[in-house]
């Protein structure tokens, strides 16, 4: 790993990817290529640690010239692809750039790679990597008594952005099977920590929590997801990356499963010590109307990654909720540009407005 291309490295998984990798392997000379669609900051990408080996490029992965000359400017060996529209609600109520970037961009930085390495032999194939970032949604929905998701688990996406994930992960296996492209993939669970772009749960929860606004539960808030801090995320990757098998796909979890109401309500309590309210934040949890489709649990089994190269989480739910709250007030110029921020605004009335008051 010499020269790096992380796409999406100015969303939240990505841009915690960079760090880390800037601290972890200060050899490598990251370029970052995003788009800075309404999920990617600059505000994420401030203060970087070892910041002269990390180039920020905007541009889009579906423009396959570009791509292509940036991977021969740059002599591009590790392409680490995180880019992506990654919201479910989203994709349910506008499917279509999640089929334009998980898809189709995904499959044109795939054709660059193969070009650049394959076609125009620019490197020793031994010595270059394509790794895909994925997602536990993969696999559909889990009842209760169901073992966890592992790496035979037949795909089952039941949401447009499960489906475009799923699309695109058979596309890099297949380049590897068909052209022997190296590749890795991982699906990763749900994803939690600083820099999260807040129409996920956690953060939004704890944003409108500060704020005396509803904290809003799809349904029942019985369903259940497997949380992991984000940090461990960026190392199990980089393992995979450094150690991992061509071909080869690998789960990552957190093995933390509660209900989401169990989540919120840690958060209020958590709250209540930190920034105390004159009624517990607890009173502002509301029961809205579920998503639709609504997957119902989630859980992984990682023992493959365990087993063959010695990862598992670090983080407890406990710390690294206590953390992903305390880094939140610490930050409050990050939290306001992200909040001044037009479309987030939109997004929460087209979000939550019919939720609330449904007619
Ligand atoms: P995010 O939405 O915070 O960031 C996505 C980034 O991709 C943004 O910076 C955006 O500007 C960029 N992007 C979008 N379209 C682009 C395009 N066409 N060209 C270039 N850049 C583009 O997402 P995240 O939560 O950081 O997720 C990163 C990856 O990890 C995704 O592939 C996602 O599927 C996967 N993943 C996420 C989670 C999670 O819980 N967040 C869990 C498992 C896997
Ligand atoms: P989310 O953070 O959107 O991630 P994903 O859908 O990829 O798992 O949602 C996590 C869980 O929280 C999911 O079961 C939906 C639920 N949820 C709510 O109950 N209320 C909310 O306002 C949001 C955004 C999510």
């Amino acid at each position: 790993m010499k020269n790096v291309l992380v796409t999406g490295g100015a969303g939240f998984i990505g841009s915690n990817f960079v760090r880390y990798i800037l601290e972890a392997d200060p050899q490598v000379q990251i370029i970052n290529l995003d788009a800075l669609t309404y999920a990617g900051s600059l505000e994420n990408l401030k203060d970087l640690p070892n910041a002269d080996h990390h180039t920020f490029v905007q541009g889009d992965i579906c423009n396959r010239d570009f791509v292509r000359d940036l991977l021969r400017q740059h002599q591009i060996d590790t392409i680490i692809h995180f880019a992506a529209e990654t919201h479910v609600d989203r994709s349910i109520l506008g499917p279509e750039p999640f089929i334009q970037t998980n898809v189709i961009g995904t499959f044109t930085l795939l054709e660059a790679a193969r070009q650049y390495w394959q076609v125009e032999n620019a490197l020793p194939l031994d010595q270059v990597r394509f790794h895909h970032v994925s997602t536990d949604e993969v696999y559909g929905t889990l009842a209760p008594d169901d073992p966890a998701f592992s790496e035979t688990t037949p795909y089952a996406p039941n949401s447009p952005y499960a489906a475009s994930k799923a699309s695109s992960d058979h596309l890099v296996r297949s380049y590897n099977h068909t052209y022997q492209l190296p590749v890795t993939i991982s699906n990763c669970s749900n994803n939690y920590g600083p820099r999260q772009f807040p129409e996920k749960l956690i953060p939004l929860v704890i944003l409108n929590a500060l704020t005396g606004k509803h904290l809003p539960v799809y349904g029942d808030g019985q369903q259940i997801r497997d949380w992991l801090f984000v940090t461990d995320h960026c190392e199990a990757i980089h393992k995979i990356v450094v150690d991992g098998k061509p071909g080869e796909t690998y789960n990552i979890g957190g093995n933390n499963q509660p209900a989401n109401l169990t989540i919120i309500e840690t958060i209020c309590d958590l709250l209540d010590e930190l920034q105390p309210l004159a009624e517990p934040h607890r009173s502002l949890i509301k029961f809205v109307t579920d998503r639709p489709g609504h997957d119902r649990r989630y859980a992984m089994n990682i023992s493959k990654i365990e087993r063959d190269l010695g990862w598992k989480p670090r983080h407890s739910l406990t710390d690294g909720l206590l953390a992903t709250v305390q880094w939140i007030l610490a930050n409050p110029e990050w939290v306001s540009a992200i909040q001044k921020q037009h479309e987030y605004q939109t997004w929460l009335s087209k979000n939550y407005e019919k939720r609330e008051n449904p007619s």
